[in-house]
């Protein structure tokens, strides 16, 4: 017969008791002093961390990166050279929902890897869309506030959404994805991945080069309909995360062909629309897919606080090879992404075991909030210093370098022949979208600009769309205009329809 082990408080006493607190008598007064009882619930007291101020919900899995191919010639980081082979973590999320939301409202969805590289962690943090809502980072929180809700009813409103895009037409490339099918996919399995912004490789010999990474999923793209996907989010808030789990559970290892499109370096400087422009894709004509390798998820969780809640992506984790771009989101979020997880995980968030990289981690930082890891006792704590610690390398120095005037401004960058807010969106609907995918299309933004209370903003709502195209906005117009006709004899308001609803 085996012993089971006795149940002991954090410091390692056997306790009495589970099931009964200490009491004056069966029916008195509890005990201060029993020190279990306090213990148990002041420890489950503080369980939550907080959620992460954006994409709350998700899931994910650990994994590995195959290099096939070879792009030595563009980077000489150590992941991507042939026959790499790099142990990953995934975490899939939505954005605007919290926590406990439904999977399969409609949003962006996140797409994030890490890669525990022999030189380093590097994070790759994106979506599965190749654009986003704005170009400057300091517009990021207000997007972020228009997006969930409102202060005072802590209701989502489909006003502030709108209001926010239409006054900021940089927003119309995404929010056609969002609303297209892309805005719904099947499963997280069935959906690519894109690092969005415009990175900075630099290869042996130095010399540098612009890339985008595409992730394209090995299961094919597949969405689900509208209709479809509030049913599951009434019956399966974590549907996306079950799928995720079940497929590699019984050993169907979802996996991505990893692809990049690179530019010359000098071509940044005179294409015809700014390639560092995050609402903006580079066309695959000009630019087409070079593949580099596969990424496979294979293993589940063991525990999901532990090695998905707790796991901080950043695009600032970058490794030697690989640098920044100058993408002002992108700069922005090299800033804001270690600080959130500062406060959501605590300072030494990188010790953790599910951040910790595969590389050795030597500099002069001590101490904090629950450090784990500290240097040898022997090692000096300051640099310089004549003790025989770690040196930085001065040769990286070239790595994330570009030109500029360095003037301090405060303003947009400067327009080129084919920049503009509009004409991407204006392709994707009527070049990308089959005549199927359009009608759902525009079922979708009728619904969601149907939303719309504020006359003014549903005004601007139409204009934005026939912008995107002139076709389209008459047809919005007319369904509006239908759909107000329905609502006033009925004598019923239009329900606000928005993001994730
Ligand atoms: C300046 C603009 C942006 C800012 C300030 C920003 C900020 C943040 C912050 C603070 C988090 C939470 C991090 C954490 O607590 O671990 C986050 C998560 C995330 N963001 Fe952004 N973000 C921005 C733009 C973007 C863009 C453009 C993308 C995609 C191309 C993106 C994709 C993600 C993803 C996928 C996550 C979840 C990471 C995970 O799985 O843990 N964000 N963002």
């Amino acid at each position: 017969m085996t012993t089971l082990p006795p149940t002991t408080t954090q410091t390692g006493t056997p306790v009495p008791s589970d099931e009964h607190s200490l009491t004056a008598g069966s029916e008195g007064v509890t005990a201060l002093h029993d020190r279990y009882l306090v213990e148990k619930l002041a420890q489950f007291n503080r369980e939550r961390i907080p959620e992460r101020i954006v994409h709350a919900k998700g899931g994910g899995a650990h994994g590995v990166f195959e290099v096939t191919g070879d792009v030595s010639a563009y980077t000489r980081a150590a992941l991507f050279q042939p026959g790499a082979r790099t142990d990953t973590l995934q975490r899939f999320s939505s954005v605007a929902g919290e926590q406990g939301s439904p999977d399969t409202w409609r949003d962006v969805r996140g797409f994030s890897v890490k890669f525990y590289t022999t030189e380093g962690n590097y994070d790759i943090v994106g979506n599965n869309t190749p654009v986003f809502f704005i170009r400057d980072g300091i517009k990021f929180p207000d997007f972020i506030h228009s997006q969930k809700r409102l202060p005072g009813s802590g209701l989502r409103d489909a006003d502030m959404q709108w209001d926010f895009w239409t006054l900021s037409p940089e927003s119309a490339h995404q929010v056609t994805y969002l609303m297209g099918d892309r805005g719904l996919p099947r499963s997280w399995r069935t959906m690519p991945g894109f690092g969005s912004h415009t990175y900075q490789w630099i290869n042996a010999a130095g010399e540098r080069f612009w890339v985008k990474y595409h992730f394209t999923s090995n299961q094919g793209n597949v969405e689900m309909e509208g209709a479809e996907a509030e049913l599951i989010a009434g019956a399966d808030a974590d549907y996306y995360r079950r799928d995720l789990y079940e497929a590699i559970d019984a050993g169907d290892f979802p996996s991505w062909d990893v692809h990049v499109q690179v530019m010359p370096y000098e071509e940044g400087k005179t294409y015809r629309f700014n390639p560092f422009d995050l609402t903006k894709v580079w066309p695959h004509s000009d630019f087409p897919l070079i593949k580099v390798g596969t990424h496979t998820l294979n293993r589940n969780p063991g525990n999901f606080f532990a090695e998905i809640e707790q796991a901080a992506f950043s695009p600032a984790n970058f490794v030697p090879g690989i640098a920044a771009s100058p993408d002002k989101m992108l700069m922005a979020r090299i800033f804001s992404y270690p600080d959130a997880q500062r406060y959501r995980v605590g300072t030494n968030y990188n010790q953790l075991p599910v951040n910790a990289p595969q590389a050795p981690v030597n500099n002069y930082s001590q101490d904090g909030a629950a450090r784990y890891h500290f240097n040898d006792a022997s090692a000096p704590n300051y640099a310089p210093n004549s003790l025989g610690g770690p040196v930085a390398d001065e040769a990286l120095a070239g790595d994330g370098t570009w030109e500029s005037d360095g003037a301090l401004v405060r303003s947009a960058a400067i327009l080129r022949a084919d920049d503009d807010d509009f004409g991407q969106a204006g392709t994707l609907y009527r070049d990308v979208f089959d005549d199927a995918a359009k009608a759902r299309f525009l079922e979708t933004i009728t619904g969601a600009v149907g939303g719309v209370t504020r006359p003014e903003v549903k005004e601007r709502a139409i204009a934005y769309w026939t912008s995107v195209d002139a076709t389209l906005g008459a047809s919005l117009r007319l369904n509006l205009a239908d759909g107000d006709a329905e609502a006033t004899s009925a004598n019923v308001a239009a329900e606000p329809v928005g993001v994730g609803e």
